[in-house]
C-alpha cells in the first residue's frame, strides 16, 4: 500500500466523477441557475451561500470561503486524509489505486512508520486506562474522585494512569514489537544521551489522552497527583502532534453534541473535564500555548461562535488582548467571538463547582461580545473626557477595525466608533484607507487631528453633566436599572426603539442582559458595565432620583413604549439598514427574512 499515487491517476479520477454528485450525497443542493446551491456544511448558516459548479467542478462558500474540488470536499467533509479520499473516489468507479514505486523501500518504510505511530499511541492509551483500574491505580482513582470526576466522565475522556515505574510502558510496547526508536520518536520514551538509557516519560501521573477530531490518540498530557513539579507534562512534538495546533476536548465535544453551536476555550485539561462533569460539554483547551489562528480557524469550521474564557487578573487581560488580535481577521459575518472574564483566583473548574453549571452557563451567555470588549479595552485607563485620551482611544479602535474582514461587522464598528467619538464615519474610513495604503503612522497622527477638531459639544459628550435633561430612552434605562424586573413589561419585538436617541444601543444591551436573566439587581448590572463609557452613563442614571412612586413605574414604562410606537416615522432606507445592523451587532441573529431584507436594502442603497 505504500508509495505515491501518480498524479495522472488523480487527474483521471477527477475527470470521471462529478463534484455535484459527491457533494449532493452529503448536502442538500438545489439547482440555482448554472450552479447548485445549499447550506454550507463547513459553517453554520440559515441561508444558503454554498455553491457547487458542475462546469468548473468546484464548490465554493461565499460565507466562509471553503473552496475546492471533489477530493478536497471528501477530505474536509468526511475528514479523510488525502490517500483515503482518493481511495474512496476510486472505489466508486471500481478502480484500484496504483502506487508509484510501491516497492521503493523508502516509501515502504514511511508507511510502516505511520502505521506504527498510530498503533503505539492507541496501545499506550489503553495501557494507561487499564492501569487506572488495577491496584496500582488506586492513588490516581482516589485523586480523580477527589476532584469530582465520575467514572463515566473519566471513560468519556479516556483518562488513565501511568504507573510509578521507570519501564512499565516500555516493556508493554516492546513486548508488542514496537522498536524503542519509535517509542522515543512518539514521545513515550525518554532517551538519555549520556547514559544511553531509556525510560518512560510519564510516571505516576494521571493521563489525559489528546485526540484528533476523529478520535485517534495523538499525544498525552499527564498530571502529578500531588504538588510536585512540573504539574503537567505533555508529549513533545512528534510526527502526529503539533502542540500549537491541537485542542484538548474537541473530539469529546463533538461526540457529546450532535449539533455544536458554540465552543468555549478554556486554559486547562481539568477545566474541560470539570465542565463536562457538570454537563457543559462544549469546552476545549489549548495545550499550554496561547490561542493561535490555526486553533481558531479550526473551531470556526465547526461552530459560529467561540467564547474565550480568561482569568480575571492582569495576565488574563493580556491573554484576552492577544486572543483579540488573533481573532479579528477571522471575523467574517455570521461568526461571533465573545470574551468571558472569571473572578480573580478562579478557573472554570473551581467556579463551576462553587456556583453550579447554571450560573456558569449564565456567565457564558452574558460574556462580552467582541465589539464591546474592543471598545472597553481601548477605554481602559483613559479619561475619555480628555481629547488626547480620546484620540488614542479612537486610534486604537480604528486599528482593530482595520484588521476585520470586509463585512457588516466592520461597517457597524465604524458606525459605533463614529457615534462614540462624534467624528464622522467618513473620516475614519479615509484614515483606514490611508493606513491600508501603507502609511500607518501618518494615519494615526491624522486621527489625532480629526478628534481634536471635533466640535466642543461633542467633546463634552463623554462627561454628560448630570443636569442635562434626560432623554426618553435614558428614562427607560433609569427605570430598568432601578427595577430590573420591569424588563418583563417591554414588548418582545424590539421595533419600538426610537431613531436617533444616543442611548438606544445601551438600552438594547441592558434589555438583552436582563432578559438573559443574569442580572437581577441593578448593582450587578452596573458592575457588568464597570469601567466603560456605558458604565459611567448607567451610574449617572442611577444617581438620579426617580421622583415617582414605585407602583407608578410600570405604567410610566408602558407609556414611554406607547409613545415611541406612536411617533415612529416610516424609516428611511439607511435607517432600516442601521436598525438591522444594530440588531445583528447586539449579538442577535437575523432571521432569513431580515437577512434578505438587509441585502435588498443594501443593494437599493448602492444603486
Ligand atoms: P489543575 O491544577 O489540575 O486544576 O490544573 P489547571 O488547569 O488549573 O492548571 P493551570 O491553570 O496551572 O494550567 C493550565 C494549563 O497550562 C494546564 O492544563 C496545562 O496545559 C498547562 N500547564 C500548567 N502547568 C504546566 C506545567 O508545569 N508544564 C506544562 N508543560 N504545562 C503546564
Ligand atoms: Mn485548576
Amino acid at each position: 500500500m505504500a508509495g505515491q499515487i501518480p498524479q495522472r491517476f488523480i487527474d483521471d479520477l477527477l475527470a470521471r466523477v462529478d463534484v455535484v454528485d459527491i457533494v449532493g450525497e452529503r448536502v442538500q443542493l438545489k439547482k440555482a441557475g448554472r450552479n447548485h446551491a445549499g447550506l454550507c456544511p463547513f459553517h453554520q448558516e440559515k441561508t444558503p451561500s454554498f455553491t457547487v459548479s458542475a462546469d468548473k467542478q468546484f464548490y465554493h462558500c461565499f460565507g466562509c470561503g471553503a473552496h475546492g474540488n471533489a477530493l478536497r470536499f471528501l477530505m474536509e467533509y468526511d475528514n479523510l486524509p488525502f490517500p483515503e479520499a482518493v481511495e474512496q473516489l476510486a472505489s466508486r468507479l471500481g478502480l484500484e489505486v496504483p502506487r508509484e514505486g510501491a516497492d521503493d523501500p523508502r516509501a515502504q518504510a514511511r508507511e510502516r512508520k505511520r502505521q506504527e505511530g498510530v498503533n503505539l499511541l492507541e496501545l499506550s492509551a489503553s495501557f494507561f486506562r487499564e492501569r487506572l483500574k488495577m491496584p496500582e491505580g488506586q492513588g490516581a482513582r482516589h485523586y480523580l474522585a477527589e476532584r469530582g470526576l465520575s467514572p463515566e466522565i473519566q471513560a468519556a475522556f479516556g483518562i488513565g494512569y501511568a504507573p510509578d515505574e521507570w519501564e512499565s510502558l516500555k516493556r508493554h510496547l516492546s513486548a508488542r514489537d514496537i522498536p524503542e526508536a519509535v517509542q522515543i520518536e512518539y514521545g513515550l520514551l525518554v532517551h538519555r544521551e549520556e547514559s544511553g538509557r531509556t525510560y518512560d516519560r510519564f510516571r505516576d501521573r494521571v493521563i489525559f489522552p489528546i485526540r484528533d477530531v476523529r478520535g485517534r490518540t495523538i499525544a498525552f498530557g499527564g498530571r502529578v497527583l500531588g504538588d510536585a513539579k512540573p504539574k503537567y507534562l505533555n508529549s513533545p512534538e512528534t510526527p502526529v502532534f503539533h502542540k500549537g495546533r491541537e485542542l484538548y476536548g474537541l473530539f469529546e465535544a463533538r461526540q457529546a453534541n450532535t449539533r455544536l453551536e458554540r465552543l468555549v476555550i478554556v486554559e486547562g485539561y481539568m477545566d474541560v473535564v470539570a465542565l463536562a462533569q457538570f454537563g457543559i460539554r462544549n469546552a476545549v483547551a489549548t495545550l499550554g500555548t496561547s490561542t493561535s489562528e490555526d486553533h481558531l480557524s479550526r473551531l470556526f469550521r465547526m461552530v459560529d461562535e467561540v467564547v474565550f474564557c480568561f482569568d480575571g487578573d492582569r495576565a488574563g487581560r493580556q491573554a484576552a488582548n492577544r486572543a483579540l488580535e488573533v481573532v479579528l481577521p477571522l471575523m467574517i459575518d455570521g461568526r461571533q467571538a465573545r470574551f468571558l472574564f472569571l473572578p480573580e483566583g478562579e478557573d472554570p473548574d473551581t467556579l463551576v463547582r462553587r456556583e453550579g453549571p447554571e450560573a456558569f452557563v449564565d456567565r457564558i451567555t452574558c460574556a462580552s461580545p467582541l465589539s464591546e470588549f474592543l471598545f472597553d479595552q481601548a477605554a481602559r485607563g483613559r479619561d475619555l473626557a480628555r481629547i488626547e485620551d480620546r484620540e488614542r482611544y479612537a486610534s486604537q479602535v480604528l486599528a482593530a477595525i482595520g484588521e476585520l474582514p470586509e463585512g457588516l461587522l466592520k461597517s457597524l464598528m465604524l458606525n459605533e466608533l463614529s457615534r462614540r467619538t462624534g467624528v464622522e464615519r467618513l473620516r475614519f474610513e479615509a484614515l483606514m484607507a490611508r493606513a491600508e495604503g501603507g502609511a500607518g503612522q501618518p494615519a494615526e497622527a491624522e486621527a489625532a487631528s480629526v478628534v481634536s477638531a471635533m466640535p466642543s459639544a461633542v467633546k463634552a459628550a463623554g462627561t454628560r453633566p448630570d443636569r442635562m435633561p434626560l432623554g426618553l430612552v435614558a428614562r427607560i434605562l433609569q427605570l430598568l436599572v432601578h427595577e430590573p424586573i420591569l424588563v418583563e413589561r417591554l414588548p418582545e419585538a424590539d421595533d419600538w426603539y426610537p431613531e436617533g436617541d444616543p442611548d438606544v444601543p445601551l438600552c438594547r444591551e441592558v434589555v438583552r442582559l436582563l432578559r438573559a436573566g443574569r442580572y437581577r439587581s441593578g448593582q450587578v448590572l452596573l458592575a457588568h458595565f464597570h469601567g466603560s463609557d456605558q458604565g459611567q452613563r448607567l451610574a449617572a442614571l442611577v444617581k438620579r432620583e426617580m421622583l415617582i412612586p414605585r407602583d407608578a413605574r410600570a405604567q410610566e414604562l408602558d407609556g414611554l413604549v406607547e409613545h415611541f410606537r406612536r411617533h415612529q416615522r416610516r424609516p428611511s432606507c439607511q435607517e432600516r439598514i442601521d436598525a438591522l445592523l444594530a440588531k445583528q451587532h447586539s449579538g442577535e441573529r437575523l432571521s432569513p427574512e431580515e437577512r434578505q431584507r438587509l441585502m435588498t436594502l443594501l443593494a437599493e442603497l448602492g444603486s
